[in-house]
């Protein structure tokens, strides 16, 4: 059972991050692993446990495989895997494989004394969403889900908003929002948080970053005036670092923006 009093924040300890092969969740990888830490990293390809997470065999197997590289013990799980495209595997992953990841591995969470958890939510969760997916979403209905993304694939609802990948994040960040509260996380003591990245420049969004008109559009909806445009990965790999280090004892439930300021752009109202 994890403990009550402050852990060691020096003892190495041993994480899951999905996404491990590219972006953000490479960066995490590798600063996890120069701190002295033990990675297993997940990914669809280039990875210690490789499967798809858009499958139910490829989220049984990762459970499967994290028991038994780790000996059946996490001291942190970060879900950090992603897609962009407007297409149905995108809740697949963002959504679903998301909650796979850190519901299946909670178990060995619970073997941590200083356990944590984590995900990538996005800036795109303030962005119109389409609100037949999104309540399929909620109602962690996959099927339904599955079938109004591929009813809207392709499509450009609500102007030029993606909202199959709106309303991914907008779920997950209320999924996060719901749960880390209750008993089955903050009852164990697994402080649970998410990161919403504005504009980060990784392999994702290589294609927008590439044009003049690319840049601009992202320009629109993250407006960055800390340090400009397109942050690099290790911006938001060194928040989800802390986020899931044994140091982080009483956040939970938060969604830390890491966007140059955007978000408080965007809605200088909200506290
Ligand atoms: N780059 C940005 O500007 C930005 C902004 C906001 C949020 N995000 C989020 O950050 C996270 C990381 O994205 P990134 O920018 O590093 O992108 P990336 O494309 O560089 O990395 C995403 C990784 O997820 C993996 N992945 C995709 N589908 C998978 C599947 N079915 N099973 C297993 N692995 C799969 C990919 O192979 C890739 O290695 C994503 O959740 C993304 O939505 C990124």
């Amino acid at each position: 059972m994890p403990s009550t009093t402050a852990p060691s924040t020096t003892t190495p300890r041993t994480y899951v991050v999905t996404g491990s092969a590219s972006g953000i969740g490479k960066a995490l990888t590798e600063r996890l692993r120069r701190d002295g830490n033990t990675v297993f990293g997940v990914d669809i390809r280039d990875a210690d446990i490789t499967v798809d997470l858009t499958t139910e065999q490829g989220r049984a197997d990762l459970v499967a495989q994290a028991m038994q590289k780790s000996g059946g013990v996490l001291d942190g799980v970060v879900a950090v895997a992603g897609l962009a495209a407007p297409i149905p595997a995108t809740v697949g992953v963002n959504y679903f494989g998301a909650l796979a990841t850190l519901e299946g591995l909670r178990p060995l969470l619970l073997k941590s004394d200083a356990p944590r958890a984590a995900l990538v939510a996005s800036l795109a969760a303030i962005e119109p969403v389409d609100d037949e997916l999104l309540a399929a979403l909620v109602a962690n209905d996959e099927p339904t889900a599955i079938a109004r993304a591929t009813a809207i694939a392709g499509q450009k609802l609500n102007g030029a908003s993606n909202t199959i990948y709106n309303s991914s994040k907008r779920a997950i960040a209320l999924w996060l929002r719901a749960n880390a509260p209750t008993e089955t996380w903050a009852g164990a003591s697994i402080p649970l948080n998410a990161i919403a990245p504005g504009v980060i420049a990784t392999p994702m969004i290589g294609d927008a970053l590439s044009s003049a008109e690319g840049r601009a559009a992202l320009d629109a909806g993250a407006p960055s005036p800390l340090n400009g445009p397109a942050a690099p990965p290790e911006a938001p790999a060194n928040l989800l670092a802390w986020l899931v280090s044994a140091e982080n004892t009483n956040t939970t439930g938060q969604i830390i923006f890491v966007d140059g300021g955007a978000d408080s752009i965007r809605r200088p109202g909200l506290i």
